[in-house]
């Protein structure tokens, strides 16, 4: 919850908007709300030449990423590229697209038959090693329709962090060999990481950017696809193949889109980034006290997230302890989902100081118990 939980005027934007319009299915119509907020959602954007396709979740928006690309370059009669490359371990949802491009044998071999199989790149990688990657692109270049990045930190694979460097040189690669690059911010977009998006840290420009989680501050589902125009214009009526077979029902719900666009006001008004990046300093400072602990692998920080990665056979209770860790913070008001032994905070942005501080302590105390 970006925002926390019930947030006044989330709420009160929802409520406002429900005795207006509640649902339009945005065929061959629109409505105020999805206008507004597709023109804020551009605005956000490097450059504002953009369109945008709603969608209710993190996934869906990731699907719709991967058909416009993949149907743009068929719309430009170069249907050979129609691959996709993909960072090893990334996590873009569980629809079979999505997993698709972030397959892991463990977790989705029931499905490998009906997945298309995608190129994936090696990660973790160093940042100077980017010639790897470059070499499997390079050999795929003329079939690949677009690459697509967790940017900076995959999530689900541990919240592993990559330098900036490296998504800089793979969007200036991306666009000297004529393939797309899908930058899925669902999780990091909304000034998580101490930008507005994280693309921002690599100077880049993605040709599409999924966004959802934070889009309403996590009060209501609903997810974004934004592409720019030149992959816009390729589509239409006519021929038949050019239009964009895909549409939710709920597909820029008029409450979602108003508790969005409020949510957008909030976040500017409150200079989300900024605060991410002052809230993250102190986080950041705090953690340190774990840096040298006996049984910790790895702190790490991005934006307003702390990660402290455990070692995972250490000490005689080395199987229970994420357990163990989550039920004690519990038991404190504290709730808590590690990844393994990968122990992370992700605070609302709405978290005073003070707050940040009880919570990081309590954190700190739980892991070094637990050790
Ligand atoms: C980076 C990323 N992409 C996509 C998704 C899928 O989003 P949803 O769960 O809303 O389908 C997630 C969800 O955690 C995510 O973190």
């Amino acid at each position: 919850m970006a925002l926390g939980h019930g947030h006044p005027r989330i709420v009160k934007a929802i409520q406002d908007q429900a005795v207006v319009l509640q649902q339009s299915i945005l065929g061959n119509f629109t409505h105020p709300q999805a206008a507004e907020l597709a023109r804020r959602l551009a605005l956000l954007m490097p450059t504002p030449d953009r369109h945008v396709l709603f969608a209710s979740d993190g996934a869906s928006a990731v699907e719709q990423a991967l058909k416009i690309a993949m149907q743009y370059w068929n719309n430009i009669g170069r249907g050979e590229k129609h691959r996709f490359a993909c960072l090893h371990g990334a996590y873009h949802g569980d629809t079979l697209g999505a997993m698709a491009v972030g397959y892991l044998d463990e977790w989705h071999r029931p499905f490998k038959p009906a997945l298309s199989k995608a190129i994936q790149l090696p990660f973790p990688i160093a940042a100077d090693a980017f010639s790897i990657w470059e070499e499997q692109l390079t050999q795929h270049r003329d079939e690949l329709a677009a690459v697509i990045v967790e940017p900076l930190c995959l999530g689900a694979a541990g919240m592993l962090m990559y330098p900036a460097e490296l998504l800089h040189k793979l969007g200036t690669w991306c666009k000297a060999n004529e393939v797309l690059l899908i930058d899925d911010e669902i999780a990091m977009g909304f000034g998580r990481t101490g930008r507005m998006f994280a693309f921002e840290h690599a100077g880049v420009d993605p040709d599409l950017v999924c966004v959802g989680k934070a889009l309403t501050g996590g009060a209501l589902p609903m997810s974004a696809t934004i592409a720019k125009n030149f992959l816009y214009e390729t589509f239409g009526d006519e021929p038949a193949d050019h239009t964009l077979q895909h549409g939710h029902t709920y597909c820029g719900n008029p409450i979602a889109a108003a508790a969005a666009n409020e949510a957008l006001r909030v976040y500017e008004e409150m200079g989300i980034a900024e605060r991410a990046a002052a809230l993250g300093k102190r986080l950041a400072a705090q953690l340190q006290a774990l840096c040298n602990a006996p049984g910790v692998r790895d702190v790490r920080c991005l934006g307003l997230i702390g990660v402290v990665e455990l070692e995972p056979n250490f000490g005689p209770n080395a199987t229970f302890r994420p357990g163990w860790v989550r039920q004690r913070l519990q038991e404190q008001g504290v709730l808590l989902r590690p990844l393994g032994n990968v122990f992370y905070l992700m605070p609302p942005f709405i978290i005073k100081e003070e707050e940040l501080d009880e919570l990081v302590a309590t954190f700190v105390a739980a892991i070094r118990a637990a050790l």
